[in-house]
Parts: C-alpha cells; structure tokens; sequence
C-alpha cells in the first residue's frame, strides 16, 4: 500500500511542478507517443497476437493507426484548444475582461481495457497529455502480455515524472483506488463501473466512464441488400472483428420481416466470403480473450436451440475458439437477450417496422451505439429522434466511435463524459471562469451597497435585467 500511495504522492508533487504547463512541453510528449507507436510497431503486433491472437491487419487498423491519429489531431490543435476563450458580454460587464481559463486538473488515473488494450489506452493517453495533466496508466491484466510491454515502453518514451504505469489486477486496482485522484478514466462493464465511481465518490473525483451495452442494428425494409451497400457484410465486419470483442460492436439485429429470409442468407454467404468453409482457420479471427469469457459465451450458445441456428455455433476450448455465429427467430426475453454478448454471436429478432424496433430499443437500457439501416431518411430521423444511444452511425458501423472530431462517450448505462479529439482536452480541463476589472470605476457598482433604496433597486433592475439579447449588440 505504502508504495501505491508513494505513486500517487510522486505524481502529484510532479504536477505542481508545473512541468505540463508548457504547450511545447505536451507536443514534444505527444510526438513521442507516435515514435513509440512506429517505432515499436511490430512488438505491439506481437503482443496483441499473444494475448488475443489479434490479426496484424486489426491492430494496425484499430489500434496502432487510430492511437497515432488521435495524438497528431491533438498535436494539430493544442494551442487552439488551450488558449482562453472569451463569451460575448453582457451589459453589466462591458468595463470588465471576461474569459474562460483552461486548466488541467492534476493526477488522472486511467484505467485500461483489454479488448483494445492499445487503442483505448493510447486515446486517453493523448487526453492527459494534451490537457496538460499527469497520469497513472493501469492497463488491464487480462492482456498480460501487452500490459507487460505498456509498462516497459511508457518510461523509455514519456516523461518519468509525470506518467507512471501500475501493473497488477483487482487487489492493487483495488489499491489505487483509495488514492486520491483529480478524474478516473475507465473502460470496460457497468458492473465495474459502479464500483469506480463508489471508490471515486470518496473523494468526490470525478470520472468518465466508457461502458457497454446491447447495441442494437436496425435493417429497414427498404435496405438494398443485394446492391449498393451490401448491409450483412457491414454487420458481419462490425460483429466479428476482434471476434466480438468490441463496445461498440453490433449486439443484435431488428431485422424487418420483409427482409429477413434474405438478410439471413446473406450473412451467411459473407461470413463465409470472410473467414472460409472453417472459420476456425481463418487467420483473420482473433481469440476469446480468456477461459472465464469463453465459458460465459458457450453458456450463451448451450442456451440457444439448435434450430434457431443459422450459421456457426462450433467451439473450441483449448484455443478458445467461437465460430461467428447468428440466430434467428430470438425475442426478447431469451437469455442472450439478457446482458451484452461480447463475443461473436448475432442474434436476429424480426421486427414488423420501425415502431416496433423503437420499442424494444427504448425498453431497455441506453446502449454506447446504434446502427440503422434504412435507405429512407424519414426512418432514419424517426429513430434517431425517438431512440437514445451514446452515438450512431446510419447505413454503417462503428464509423461515429472513429472519428476524431465527434465525441465518443455513452449515456445512462452505456457511461457518462465522453473524449476524442477536442472532447478530450474538455473532459481533463477545468474551465475557470474569469471575470477581471480594474481598480476603479466605483461609480459603476455604487448602486449596490447598503443602505439599500428603491431607488437604486429600480437601476439595479434596469442594469441587469437581460434585454433579450439586445445589449448584445452594442459589441
Ligand atoms: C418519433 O419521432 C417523430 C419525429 O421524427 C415523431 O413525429 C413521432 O411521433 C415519434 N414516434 C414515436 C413512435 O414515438
Ligand atoms: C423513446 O425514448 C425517447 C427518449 O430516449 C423519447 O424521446 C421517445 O418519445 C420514446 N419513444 C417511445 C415510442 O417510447
Ligand atoms: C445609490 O446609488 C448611488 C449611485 O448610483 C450611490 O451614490 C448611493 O450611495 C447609493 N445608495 C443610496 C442610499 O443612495
């Protein structure tokens, strides 16, 4: 324990140091985060195919190339975000200076996922940096390898003071979390996330959770399924990357009755296309992270009816091996329908229209995404205006959570704050409002004093009463 408080005690004497403050300072950080990124390209490849038998082609696409974007897009804008920012004023304050000062908060502790151990971590990563705060970095345990090679670069690459990795599991998380800090960054389940923000709630630290959730897919009538956008194998691309391992993968399907024997069909053709006649030795499909998620998803799959069947559904404990899979004919109600799956079973629910998929979207917690599939854009904002979820992307998948200039976050039970790009410097700033006159101009304020007067009280009504904007114009 003494240690860990040792930590935490060295990172925030670091910090008020003063060391962040220099804009400078946190572009030459964020620039070594890329050398890392290329320069040790091939031992984070290596890692995640160890821990995860994560395919080159998905780290590099969804890890590696993502993290460098982020830190370049915060290089690009730093000294942007970072400046003051100045409201318009009102009449009260005409005579004064009015502004917005951006100040990091201190020590954020972030908390790391497995299932993109690099990505996620990285992303926040460039958050405290660009933001000009210090950070203890906890990667997950659950991908030992690449927590192993985190803890062994980090130093070689950032500033010592400054950004210390913990290794370790529940115990020393556990640990950490006594320790005061000045935000928590975590990823990963709600069930998990309730017991960060008990332990934050202590010392009133705020925290930006990233959690999960059943994201639901939406396939309209109306969805060309056979040309233009091909919708099963988006699906499929979404579901099955990192073997379904992912918080914003596609959970199930609201496929239209209409549309349903042909989006089946579908999905199974492209399945096949992707991973061939045995998926099992395809080098395209990551692993089940570990055996306590491989036995959670074959309860899953022991739970469904074989008929239900429509593709997959083989196993492999030894190598921890799930075939993509899809069920039809499920309702809500069955088991699976339960919690998020996070791993690589589809289920299919036939829906006769929107309004029944609105229902059962909106009768279940708010999910981190939702995907709608629809060619008519009057569906489209029927769902989007009558549904809720951390984001969405329409007629694709997951491309709202890439993006650096939206922010990425979930709402209610998917998490609360979000980051990415600017969003992320706002969720580690403290925006300090200011307002500065000088030393004289009494006779502006005199009004206020007592002895009060109705008099005066009548210009003090006049004064700061707002005009409905009107004053504003006089700037
Ligand atoms: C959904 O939203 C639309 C606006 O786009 C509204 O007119 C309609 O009443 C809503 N429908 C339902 C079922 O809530
Ligand atoms: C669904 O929930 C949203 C808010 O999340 C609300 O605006 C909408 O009216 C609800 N619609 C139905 C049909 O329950
Ligand atoms: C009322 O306001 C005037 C300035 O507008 C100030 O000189 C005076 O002291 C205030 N108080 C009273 C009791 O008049």
């Amino acid at each position: 324990q003494d240690s860990t408080e040792t930590k935490v005690i060295d990172q925030i004497h670091a910090f008020q140091t003063g060391i962040t403050q220099p804009i400078e300072w946190r572009i030459a950080q964020l620039n070594r985060l890329i050398d890392l990124l290329n320069e040790q390209e091939d031992a984070i490849v290596d890692a995640l195919q160890q821990d995860l038998r994560k395919p080159k082609f998905e780290t590099l696409m969804t890890e590696v190339i993502v993290a460098k974007n982020e830190a370049t897009y915060a290089i690009n804008n730093v000294h942007a975000w970072s400046k003051p920012t100045y409201p318009s004023k009102t009449f009260p304050q005409l005579m004064d200076t009015v502004y917005i000062q951006k100040q990091p908060l201190g020590v954020v502790l972030l908390i790391g996922a497995w299932n993109y151990p690099i990505q996620l971590l990285f992303n926040q990563l460039v958050a405290v940096i660009v933001s000009g705060n210090c950070g203890i970095i906890k990667p997950s345990e659950l991908s030992p390898v690449t927590a192993d090679l985190i803890a062994k670069l980090i130093p070689q690459y950032l500033d010592k003071e400054c950004f210390k990795v913990y290794l370790g599991g529940i115990p020393e998380t556990t640990l950490l979390l006594q320790q005061k800090f000045d935000k928590i960054i975590y990823t990963g389940s709600s069930m998990v996330g309730k017991i960060i923000m008990k332990a934050a709630a202590e010392h009133l630290t705020p925290v930006l959770l990233e959690l999960g959730g059943k994201s639901p897919v939406y396939v309209h009538k109306d969805s060309n399924l056979d040309l233009g956008i091909t919708v099963a194998k988006r699906v499929a691309w979404g579901k099955y990357m990192n073997l379904g391992q992912t918080c914003t993968a596609p959970d199930y399907v609201l496929c239209h009755g209409h549309v349903l024997e042909e989006f089946l069909n579908k999905l199974k053709s492209t399945i096949k296309e992707m991973y061939g006649e045995d998926p099992q030795k395809s080098p395209d499909l990551a692993r089940i992270v570990n055996a306590r998620n491989f036995q959670r998803i074959e309860k899953l799959i022991l739970g469904m009816s074989k008929e239900k069947l429509v593709v997959g559904g083989d196993m492999n404990e030894k190598t921890r091996y799930i075939a993509p899979t899809v069920y039809k004919d499920v309702h809500i109600g069955d088991p699976i329908m339960d919690s998020e799956i996070f791993g690589p079973i589809l289920p299919v629910l036939a829906v006769n229209g929107e309004d029944e998929a609105i229902e059962i979207i909106n009768g279940s917690d708010k999910p981190l995404a939702f995907y709608i599939f629809a060619k008519s854009d009057k569906v489209v904002q029927k769902l989007l205006s009558n549904t809720s979820s951390g984001g969405a992307t329409v007629n694709d998948v997951l491309m709202h959570a890439a993006a650096y200039n939206l922010p990425f976050g979930g709402v209610g039970n998917s998490g609360m704050g979000a980051y990415h790009g600017k969003y992320s410097f706002d969720a580690l700033t403290h925006e300090r409002s200011i307002s500065y006159r000088g030393q004289n101009l009494e006779s502006l304020v005199a009004a206020r004093y007592p002895p009060y007067t109705e008099k005066n009280l009548s210009m003090i009504r006049w004064m700061t009463t707002d005009k409905r904007g009107r004053m504003c114009s006089i700037l």
